[in-house]
């Protein structure tokens, strides 16, 4: 076997649900350069702020920042078009395999789900940090493991900020509790909010804990190359990654789609997203934190399989899962939380 990569040469338009194509490509690369760590002083990580206790000053950073983004010509890869556009190019079958070009690539259902998010929040939260010229910034995390964060973040309701999407499932805006195991419409409980608390409490003990002891199970299922796509998911990206897109995202008939969070050619769309995404990965640090017997795969395949970004110089960046395994070797780590889940065993 070998790892799986993405032959970024060779970056097709994209297909969304309907079957119609959607150029999702960045600029064709020229010449990659190896990812190399940052000079990271170990006192001084990057902490990622709980999206719900953000102060004024620090959402006049990142409201800053993100206009920047936007304000940048979308030929340019570090544009929060082309920033959004990586989640289609790299989910909706934009990439082949490497040396397989019948074989489509993807970064969902498998054991690169959490790797290949991570990378991408990287060079996100560093565009950001560039464009306002502070290398401290750093994206929040929307803490939806704690009952203090079970909403959609203010943050992300002001009409008139850069962070504001309005097509998201207005049955969803704050006070509405979130509900961690929702899966459309259909499945709108009864619960009071003290239970739907408590659900889902469970349903994060049982996905980091329960039904987590094995890496396959909480990481996803092996991906080599010559694999077909979607192996298999670990338990968080089912539920409650999976579930809270959708919570997110507007069901139709009010969108075609689920656009723009509850489908994966339009998620990154919605600057949500990478606050949902910064919990996503910080759950990874906790599973391992939680328990000595939660560690990351030494498979070679895993360990080996890369993908290709640009960077916030507008370089493009060859990155392997071996490089993002230690977020404090990144150089950031997340604001601490108590996790009351802990003690939710069903
Ligand atoms: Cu790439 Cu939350 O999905």
């Amino acid at each position: 076997a070998a790892p799986t990569a993405p032959d970024a040469t060779q970056c097709v338009p994209s297909k969304i649900d309907d079957g119609s194509p959607l150029q999702c490509c960045p600029p064709k690369p020229s010449q990659f350069v190896d990812f190399k760590l940052p000079k990271v002083n170990p006192k001084q990580l990057r902490l990622r702020p709980a999206a719900h206790l953000v102060d004024d000053k620090y959402l006049a950073k990142y409201s800053k920042a993100l206009a920047l983004m936007k304000a940048l010509p979308d030929s340019d890869p570090r544009s929060f078009k082309q920033q959004a556009d990586v989640h289609c190019a790299y989910c909706n079958g934009g990439y082949h395999q490497v040396g397989l070009p019948n074989l489509e690539f993807q970064v969902h259902g498998s054991w690169l789900f959490f790797p290949f998010h991570r990378a991408y929040l990287y060079f996100y939260e560093r565009i950001l940090g560039k464009l306002i010229d502070d290398p401290t910034f750093s994206i929040p995390y929307w803490n939806w493991d704690h009952p203090d964060g079970m909403y959609m973040p203010s943050m992300f309701n002001n009409q008139n900020s850069p962070f504001f999407d309005a097509i998201r499932d207005q049955n969803h805006l704050p006070p509405t509790l979130m509900n961690l195991s929702y899966d459309g419409p259909d499945t709108v409980s009864n619960l009071t909010n003290e239970q739907q608390i408590a659900q889902n409490l469970t349903i994060m003990y049982k996905q980091m804990v329960s039904n987590a002891k094995k890496p396959t199970l909480f990481l996803g299922a092996s991906y080599r190359a010559g694999d077909p796509v979607n192996p298999g998911p670990g338990t968080l990206e089912t539920q409650p990654h999976g579930t809270v897109h959708n919570w997110t995202g507007n069901p139709p008939p009010n969108t075609p789609f689920w656009e723009d969070m509850g489908n994966f050619y339009s998620a990154a769309r919605d600057p949500i997203f990478y606050a949902h995404h910064g919990n996503v990965d910080r759950t990874w640090s906790i599973w391992k934190d939680i328990s000595r017997k939660h560690k990351d795969f030494k498979d070679k395949d895993f360990l080996n399989s890369y993908f290709y970004f640009y960077d916030e110089n507008a370089q493009p960046v060859k990155i392997f899962v071996k490089d993002v395994l230690d977020t404090k070797k990144l150089g950031y780590d997340y604001q601490p939380m108590d996790l009351p889940w802990l003690k939710s065993r069903p």
